[in-house]
């Protein structure tokens, strides 16, 4: 079996996320902050060093500032709800997921605007500027595409966004652990990660940052193990947007994930995978009747290339590919209508290969065989 839908999750994790996952069950397995006993100071600690390693990993000054979430999805939920309960104007891209323009379309109504990035699905920071209205509180951008994986200038438009005093929202899902990220340099107020892709943690696992002083509405009330007397939320981060037991033995692995990440360095991780992606872009292209969306160059893009061949609609490609060749890979529209309305491949949708750190040049070369294959009709 071949894995290359690791935009989706990854599925190989390092060998020390799971044993973390297993011991953090079997010797640890306490409720986090929810009482003084060894064992549940022992799971606080635990969550407490998975949040440093995010902190070390994205520029954040203090671990406190981060709240873990089951995903990305609850993170930018909790993100734009948490700024646009009161109202306001907000402004996104066309390369967004669902997960940020449903919760838009709910809570801004008819108030947001969205950016549109060209065929290869990159946005220009000016574009963004000129959408600015006087009462806009929130810009919300990803990082890099789940449909072609084309990167975003966030520096520009988290300057813009800073210049204009405007709070900045970035989805990380694509790009956290394999891009350069830095909340401080890149003027990120609210950053929503993803646990259980590049970070190699578990699934279930995600996270927002939020700038110390920033105080979100919230979505989720509850039990946060701390001021119970109160019965109101407490304002105090993490506690402020984290209630209900959490999810110990994953974050924990999470951590652990995260210091794989940062142990091999983001940029060697990135390279690998840049190079893999750069071997499919290139073997498509050379495939007649193949068809290879977004950015054109491998450096403006992370380890996720789209493609269709003509005559087939991607679910079938797809299925051909997992049940003929072993190969798993996601077609359709990725819960992402407006990037796929964008590249222009909203009827059809796409065929995503999505490479890993785990992946190898052998996977991508039987890939792009079996494509070939597909293609004159010979996979049988
Ligand atoms: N958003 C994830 C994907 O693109 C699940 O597949």
């Amino acid at each position: 079996m071949i894995y290359l839908d690791n935009a989706a999750t990854t599925f190989q994790k390092p060998p020390a996320v799971q044993r973390t996952l297993c011991e953090a069950m079997r010797r640890y397995g306490a409720n986090a902050g929810r009482g003084g006993h060894k064992l549940s100071i022992a799971a606080s600690e635990m969550v407490y060093k998975a949040g440093e390693a995010v902190a070390e990993l994205f520029g954040i000054q203090d671990p406190a500032n981060i709240a873990f979430t089951l995903n990305t999805t609850m993170a930018l939920n909790m993100a734009i709800k948490g700024v646009l309960l009161k109202g306001g104007h907000v402004i996104i891209t066309s390369m967004e997921h669902n997960s940020v323009a449903r919760p838009v379309v709910r809570v801004a109504k008819n108030r947001y605007t969205v950016v549109r990035a060209n065929r290869q699905g990159i946005v220009n920071p000016a574009d963004v500027e000129a959408a600015i209205q006087d009462d806009t509180r929130l810009i919300v951008c990803n990082h890099a595409s789940n449909v072609c994986g084309s990167i975003q200038d966030i520096s520009e438009i988290g300057r813009i966004a800073s210049g204009h005093g405007i709070l900045f929202l970035v989805d990380v899902a694509q790009s956290g652990g394999v891009l350069p990220i830095n909340v401080e340099k890149q003027h990120i107020d609210l950053l929503a990660f993803a646990g259980h892709k590049s970070l190699m943690g578990p699934q279930g696992t995600g996270g927002l940052y939020v700038r110390e002083g920033l105080e979100l509405d919230t979505i989720l009330e509850g039990g946060t193990g701390s001021q119970s007397e109160s019965l109101s939320q407490p304002i105090n981060m993490p506690d402020r947007l984290m209630s209900g037991t959490v999810n110990m033995p994953a974050i924990a692995a999470l951590g652990e994930g995260i210091r794989f990440v940062r142990k091999l360095g983001v940029g060697a991780i990135a390279a690998h995978e840049m190079k893999l992606a750069g071997r499919l872009m290139e073997g498509f292209g050379n495939i007649e009747g193949v068809t290879v969306y977004g950015p054109e160059s491998v450096k403006n893009r992370v380890g996720v290339v789209s493609i269709n061949i003509d005559g087939l609609d991607s679910i079938t490609v797809s299925q051909i590919l997992d049940q003929d060749f072993g190969i798993c890979v996601r077609s359709g529209l990725h819960c992402a209508p407006l990037a796929h309305e964008t590249i222009g491949t909203l009827e059809n949708g796409t065929v995503r290969f999505s490479v890993g750190y785990y992946n190898t040049q052998s996977d991508v070369d039987r890939a792009l065989t079996a494509v070939s294959k597909i293609k004159k009709g010979k996979y049988v």
